[in-house]
């Protein structure tokens, strides 16, 4: 069978989240996967193995102090391998917002008055406000804005704001309102021509299909764990050649230990560990529905993404459609996933409805959204959306269903 012909087994995906049996949340369609998604069972038992025989301080030579310290390297090397980075490459930190904070902090020894940093006003703020703040070691910063008609970034308005000052340029791969994919390939091998740094935000994109950051050949990539199928934990990528030359943020003795130098203590040990249940997740899904077992792990992770974005096209769709068709509805972004252009998050408002208002009748209906800027508040103000009351958002994964997409649209029909 070729790759095109295979479709998604949703419920065997589903199967592996216990989510989808447990009293409290079997009855309900999430669909705020683009705030956090649930977890497979692999990584509850991952962390809860780990809490109970290895919960100590790792890496002397006792067992289950040797097996604690196997396994956070362990987590590492494996997501290094998914997105194709080397481990030296890859840092474990709270959250997105804390990494780019982190990261930020250490890029400013990069910075000389009269530099230049673009940031857009698409971004989610956790990739604004870090490069924002460096206008305090004197930075200009200069904003690429969206096209207030459709939402979408647009590399024409990019390349005048080009220049040889421009030393970092901070945008998002996928917005988490817009939904749009950003060619973050061809944007950084345009910005790539002025030495300037690129900051990939893929906290909308890697839950939808883990990148290669080789190829995108983006310089910082960071997404946020606990939305891709695991614990409360953000991944931030960069290149060596980059990284080992930032200044030292951590003790003093760690000087040159790169990349444990960006981040000011470690990760959450248990947390960490507890993401080779995302890989063993991926894996089943790989193993559920191709043959060849020879192919390395970025590959299977190819196919798998290739799956997955079938999956979520199928799905999303038809409530793109329902949207855009329906008159009193402002449907933000492209109305239709074709080639990945989009992902299946999903924003609009109403005509003279308050969005928080369509965000509880849908909850009433057990359909486990809500309203908000989510934090793009920048973006939704060149849209002209207020942003308190903000946009309701129906974001989709691949373990949502088509028969929950049209209780959706069904919904939605009496609605609005
Ligand atoms: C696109 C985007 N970037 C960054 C963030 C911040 O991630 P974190 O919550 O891990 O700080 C979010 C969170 O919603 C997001 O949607």
């Amino acid at each position: 069978m070729t790759l095109e012909n295979i479709k998604l087994d949703v419920d065997y995906a589903r199967s592996k989240f216990p989510a989808f049996k447990d009293e409290l949340s079997k009855d309900w369609i999430f669909c705020e996967n683009a705030g956090g998604s649930y977890v497979p069972e692999n990584v509850i038992n991952r962390l809860n193995k780990f809490m109970t025989s290895t919960k100590v301080q790792p890496y002397a030579e006792y067992a289950m102090s040797k097996i604690a310290g196997e396994q956070m390297d362990s987590a590492i090397e494996l997501f290094a391998n998914m997105i194709n980075a080397q481990k030296n490459e890859i840092l474990i930190g709270g959250s997105t917002s804390i990494n780019l904070y982190v990261l930020s902090n250490a890029l400013k020894s990069l910075i000389k008055s009269g530099d230049e940093v673009i940031v857009t006003n698409q971004d989610h703020e956790a990739n604004i406000s870090p490069w924002r703040r460096l206008e305090e070691v004197g930075a200009k910063i200069v904003e690429w804005k969206i096209n207030s008609i459709n939402g979408e970034l647009e590399i024409e308005t990019l390349e005048k704001l080009l220049n040889k000052k421009t030393k970092i340029l901070a945008l998002t791969h996928c917005s988490n309102i817009v939904g749009s994919i950003n060619n973050l390939k061809k944007i950084t091998k345009i910005a790539h021509t002025f030495n300037t740094i690129v900051i990939g935000d893929g906290v909308s994109y890697a839950p939808h299909g883990f990148p290669d950051v080789k190829e995108l050949d983006v310089d910082f990539y960071t997404f946020s764990l606990y939305k891709t199928y695991g614990p409360h934990l953000g991944l931030l990528y960069g290149k060596e050649s980059i990284l080992k030359n930032l200044p030292n943020q951590n003790h003093e003795f760690l000087k040159g230990q790169y990349p444990y130098t960006l981040n000011p203590g470690g990760p959450n040990h248990e947390e960490l560990a507890s993401i080779i249940g995302i890989f063993e997740y991926m894996l089943e899904i790989y193993d559920h529905h191709f043959q060849n077992k020879e192919l390395n792990i970025l590959e299977k992770i190819k196919n798998i993404n290739y799956l997955i974005s079938k999956h979520e096209e199928f799905i999303a769709n038809p409530i793109l459609e329902f949207l855009h068709e329906n008159k009193n509805v402002n449907l933000i972004g492209k109305n239709i996933i074709k080639e990945k252009n989009r992902a299946p998050t999903i924003a609009f408002t109403v005509k003279d409805m308050q969005s928080e208002i369509i965000a509880k009748k849908l909850v009433e209906k057990n359909i486990a959204t809500r309203n908000d800027n989510f934090y793009a508040w920048r973006c939704l103000k060149a849209l002209g959306i207020n942003t308190d009351d903000g946009v309701i958002r129906i974001s989709l994964t691949h373990y949502n269903t088509i028969q929950e997409a049209e209780k959706i649209i069904n919904t939605l029909d009496q609605i609005v």
